[in-house]
């Protein structure tokens, strides 16, 4: 098991530094008192139950090594949640401006959907931490797409679990339809986007006033 972890520790690293970084983007756009293109963050890395598994279906020895690093490049994994389909394409391009991470691959699986019904955009990045060992590049995958893709994608995420990939015909038909009714949503949402996000910076400002009205340090710190 030592191995294992000597192997994971610079993912762990990397989604560490990540979140941080990630979720830095967030309270900038909160101190210009700007909507920010990301609405939370979450990280992890990959459980070695799961890798195991995924070795097997890529057939690469299940072992700590290079050939593992290059062929599972969502080890470390990133998830960046949006409230609108425009923001997406937001979050990629300050992505892309970055010098601390460098994209390998990008797949924008909203413009061509997967059969399942699936959508996000997908970056894989090449990101450098340093270790005991001196300077270690990791390869992460961030996966950006809305609050209502997220919905959809985690509750077909537990059903393929359970049902082991293999849909019984009816649940098949009704995430094909819980698909389109999720599309939908982001596209009425994005219709009246900038009534919400109006609504919304007129809320964080109303937050901000009675914060220092109340001289409650608690409240300030919260945006
Ligand atoms: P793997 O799927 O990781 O073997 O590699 P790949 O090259 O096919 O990458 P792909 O972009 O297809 O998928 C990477 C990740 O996207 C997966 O690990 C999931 O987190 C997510 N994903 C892809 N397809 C689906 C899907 O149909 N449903 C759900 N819930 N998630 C998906
Ligand atoms: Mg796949």
């Amino acid at each position: 098991m030592g191995q294992w972890d000597v192997f994971l520790s610079p993912y762990k690293q990397a989604v560490d530094e990540l979140k941080v970084k990630l979720k830095g983007i967030r309270s900038q756009f909160g101190i210009v008192n700007a909507n920010s293109p990301i609405e939370f963050v979450t990280g992890r890395v990959k459980p070695l139950a799961s890798i195991y598994d995924k070795s097997l279906e890529k057939g690469v020895p299940f072992e700590p090594s290079d050939k593992l690093a290059e062929e599972l490049q969502d080890i470390a994994g990133l998830r960046i949640m949006c409230q609108f389909v425009d923001d997406i394409s937001a979050v990629t391009e300050l992505i892309r401006q970055r010098n601390d991470m460098k994209i390998i691959e990008e797949k924008d699986y909203i413009t061509h959907s997967k059969p399942s019904g699936y959508r996000s955009h997908h970056m894989i990045v090449e990101y450098p931490v340093e270790t005991l060992r001196g300077k270690k590049i990791v390869i992460a995958e961030i996966q950006i797409r809305t609050l209502a893709m997220n919905f959809w994608a985690s509750i077909e995420h537990s059903l393929n679990y359970k049902y082991k990939g293999v849909f019984p015909e009816e649940i098949k038909n009704r995430l094909q339809s819980a698909a389109e009714a999720a599309f939908r949503l982001d596209e009425e949402m994005s219709l009246i986007r900038s009534e919400i996000q109006d609504a919304q910076t007129y809320f964080s400002e109303y937050k901000e006033d009675l914060a220092v009205l109340t001289n409650n340090p608690e409240k300030e710190r919260e945006k």
